[in-house]
């Protein structure tokens, strides 16, 4: 069983679950008035099959998950029918791990949420599915969750953080800069123009053939890259970062991927090697691009920052930026984000590594949000569709390019 407590004085007072535990043992159940509120999460919006049981207070009682990376990796990509079937052959398993786990009756679950959107239809369909029908047998509130939403309010479960911060959303899906005033109350700054960070360094490493160099072979693209960047010298190349003369916080990063692939193809040439073998100078590209990737992410976050400072829309000494989504992992792009908080006076916070990847534990706790918020719980379920596409609160990335605002140089000494 997973019990993460929130905090450290659980072992000199009891929790309210613990003495509630203590009593059942005993059969003496006290009631609902002893329990905090629990809702069970339910994730499949992409490639991770992920339940969780998380309470009010941010304890998570149950969790689940089954990553479908390793078969993806081998096709060079989601294959959406695939990730489809692999959602429908685990998610009973991996929601009954995470009740069991949590050691709770499902009678006792306070609402069910599951994500909705945005995503892959294919994959979004299997967890609502599920999920109707979950909440038909047990007849308890549902939750449609925001995927970014979820995302975005992680950081409140694992830190105290008020509304409102600053959140960039950096993964193999999602890419955007938006200020959160609220449990649904999003500003979306900027977001990428075409493909997200992390699906540009899967290409990268595709196009590299890193599944077949021996430190990188069971390691994400982005995390490949990352891998071998360490052994690599960015300055063999000189690579201009996206959309520099565009003084808004839109991102781009599929012209980035075509430098790249003409510098590999330029390479190839030069060493005389076969599109699929590992150039020798394979570590030098990684470092380049994640520099450039980094410095373009720092810049667009830099402008945010400078942005809501502008209009007080962020505290001008006490500001916090939340990054989290899987390349929120890559330390070196962490680093530069830190350039960028250190010179602005704001906060640097991530989530651990596995609350920064999909997981059902965000979306229990985007349930809980919405539970004490009482924004969107419903209890009738007629009618609930998943939107593959959709948008996160209200889009502002216009104003922000008309406000212009230059962003002072930063040396990325990284
Ligand atoms: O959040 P996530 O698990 O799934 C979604 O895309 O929603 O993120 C996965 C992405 C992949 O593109 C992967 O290559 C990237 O995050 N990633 C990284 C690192 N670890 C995972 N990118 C850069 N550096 C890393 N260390
Ligand atoms: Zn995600």
């Amino acid at each position: 069983m997973l019990i993460l407590n929130k905090t450290a004085g659980v072992f000199s007072k009891p929790s309210k679950r613990k003495v509630y535990e203590f009593l059942r043992s005993f059969n003496i159940y006290p009631g609902t008035q002893f329990l905090h509120k629990l809702v069970l999460g339910i994730e499949t919006s992409c490639d991770d099959t992920a339940a969780a049981v998380v309470d009010e207070t941010g304890n998570v009682l149950g969790e689940a998950i089954h990553s479908q990376t390793e078969v993806h990796l081998k096709t060079g990509g989601i294959i959406p029918p695939v990730a489809q079937q692999l959602h429908r052959e685990n998610i009973q398993r991996i929601v009954q791990e995470a009740l069991s786990a949590s050691r709770i009756f499902p009678s006792e679950l306070s609402a069910i949420a599951t994500t909705i959107k945005p995503g892959l239809a294919l994959s979004l369909g299997v967890g609502l599915s599920f999920s109707l029908q979950l909440v038909d047998q047990l007849k308890k509130p549902f939750i449609p969750i925001h995927h970014m939403e979820a995302h975005a309010l992680t950081i409140r479960l694992t830190n105290k953080v008020e509304f409102p911060f600053l959140v960039l959303l950096i993964s193999g899906g999602h890419c955007l800069l938006a200020l959160v005033r609220g449990v649904s109350d999003f500003l979306l700054l900027g977001k990428s123009l075409d493909i997200a960070p992390g699906d540009m360094l899967d290409k990268v490493a595709r196009r590299l053939s890193l599944i077949r160099h021996p430190e990188c072979s069971t390691m994400s693209g982005g995390k490949a890259v990352e891998h071998l960047a360490k052994q690599g010298n960015r300055f063999n190349f000189d690579i201009k970062p996206p959309l520099q003369r565009a003084k808004n916080c839109d991102f781009s990063f599929s012209g980035l991927q075509h430098v790249i692939d003409k510098i590999i193809m330029q390479k190839e040439k030069e060493e005389g090697i076969e599109k699929g073998q590992i150039l020798s100078s394979a570590a030098d590209i990684a470092a380049a691009v994640q520099h450039t990737a980094a410095c373009h992410i720092a810049k667009r976050t830099h402008r945010a920052i400078l942005f809501c400072k502008q209009r007080n829309l962020l505290s001008q000494s006490n500001a916090v930026l939340v990054v989290s989504g899987g390349v929120a992992s890559n330390l070196y792009i962490r680093k530069a984000l830190e350039i960028v908080t250190n010179a602005t006076q704001c906060t640097l916070l991530c989530p651990p590594p596995r609350l920064c990847t999909d997981n059902g534990i965000m979306i229990a706790w985007n349930g809980i949000e919405r539970l004490r918020a009482g924004l969107g719980i419903l209890h009738n379920i007629e009618g609930v569709r998943y939107e593959p596409k959709c948008p996160l609160g209200v889009d502002i990335s216009k104003e922000v390019g008309e406000a212009a605002i230059k962003v002072p140089r930063l040396k990325m000494k990284i």
